[in-house]
């Protein structure tokens, strides 16, 4: 055991060592609801919460299954959405497509749906110890842009806040039909971060001419809601063999691809990279992009929940890019298993900045190594 965690301790930098046994996880309760018995005027909310949750696939070669419309670290699944109506609590249950905890279904006015994000580090084995939090919060980001997406396809918005005592919640809404089809477009398609039976590698072959600025477009036009649109993030990409655009460092802000430095490559993002080369090829992929920000200013200003939002947007922004990547038939895998300070420097972020996020996009070699579990609304 002891040396199991040196190991992990060796490998990721900055990690703080949590020993002792991974707390028991606890099923859901039996006692619930199935969504499709919920009354009528809850029928949209119940549509929202099983396009944006409901498990899209198996993949039967891979350690951690399954896979969902946004990605969590080794399909841990470390945030729970509770649907709250006063004291009445109900926990979605997207495998068993319940909402569990209570056999009365929520009243449901028609004009406002709760939902209470919650956040489950522990549910990461032990070695993650600090690093825990940071990838869970990651994680709700995706959960609240996949829900703010889900709720545009339905004509609904989903609105993300956090207080200041880090409660995270997401306020469903009627709203207007904009947008539906092109992001119920976003959701049908197959995201993924990358298939890799044995290692993963992107094919080598160019991307088409535009793809770095459909994502960065993506990246910035947000659902209505989506923590994506909160300030302070930084954003740039190293960009390789994309037809039509010169390799090299470009900034991304507001969606605006300007080149900085042609001589910067990906054998320096793989250089910052935990993983070695044959486990994750990072130099052979397209586009490395990097989310930073001015934590400590932030910190200094608003205190821990203002770094929770950082990662809260920058989890948002890896959703959004990563729908958008998939849209393109591109996998997005996000990371934090890098060593920060050389990643830093491959992207030439200024010192005031920390980084926060890795997105790695490329085309999967493999295809079809799964059960496709879509549920039938999505494919309608
Ligand atoms: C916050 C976050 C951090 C992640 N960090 C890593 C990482 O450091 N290395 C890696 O290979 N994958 C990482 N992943 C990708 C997950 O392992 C992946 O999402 C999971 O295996 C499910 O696969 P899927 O996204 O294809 O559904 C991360 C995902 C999330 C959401």
């Amino acid at each position: 055991m002891d040396a199991t965690l040196s190991r992990v301790w060796d490998q990721t930098h900055g990690k703080v060592v949590r020993s002792g046994a991974m707390p028991r996880r606890t099923p859901p309760a039996r006692a619930g609801i199935a969504l499709a018995e919920l009354p009528e005027r809850y029928a949209l909310p119940a549509a929202i919460l099983r396009l944006a949750l409901t498990p899209r696939r198996w993949e039967p070669w891979n350690s951690f299954n399954e896979h969902r419309a946004y990605p969590s670290p080794r399909a841990a699944w470390l945030v729970d959405v509770t649907v709250v109506e006063g004291h009445r609590r109900w926990l979605a249950d997207p495998v068993r497509d319940r909402l569990a905890g209570r056999t009365d279904a929520p009243a449901g006015s028609g004009a406002a749906v709760t939902l209470e994000l919650t956040v489950h580090p522990e549910r990461l084995p032990a070695g993650y110890a600090a690093l825990a939090e940071v990838l869970t919060w990651l994680e709700a980001g995706h959960v609240a842009a996949a829900l703010a997406d889900s709720a545009e396809a339905y004509g609904w918005t989903a609105t993300a806040d956090l207080d200041d005592d880090s409660e995270l919640t997401v306020t469903l809404r009627p709203g207007h039909l904009t947008g539906a089809d092109a992001a119920r477009s976003r959701l049908a398609a197959r995201r993924s971060s990358g298939l890799g039976p044995r290692g993963l590698s992107a094919d080598p072959g160019r991307l088409p001419e535009g793809t770095l600025a459909t994502l960065a477009q993506a990246a910035f036009r947000q659902p209505a809601g989506s923590p994506a649109a909160w300030p302070g993030l930084r954003h740039r990409a190293v960009a390789a063999r994309i037809a039509g655009l010169a390799d090299g460092l470009y900034t991304l802000d507001g969606g605006t691809t300007r080149l900085v430095d042609a001589d910067a490559t990906m054998e320096a993002v793989q250089q910052a990279f935990s993983y070695p080369r044959d486990k994750l090829d990072v130099a052979g992929m397209n586009v490395g992009w990097v989310i930073s920000a001015d934590v400590p200013a932030a910190v200094r200003e608003g205190g821990l929940a203002a770094y929770r939002r950082l990662l809260l947007a920058a989890g948002a922004i890896g959703q959004h890019v990563g729908a958008a990547a998939a849209a393109a038939g591109l996998f997005c895998r996000p990371a934090r298993s890098v060593h920060e300070a050389h990643l830093e420097a491959a992207v030439a972020a200024p010192a005031a900045e920390d980084f926060l996020y890795l997105l790695l996009i490329g085309r999967s070699r493999p295809r079809d190594f799964a059960y496709d579990l879509t549920p039938p609304e999505v494919l309608t």
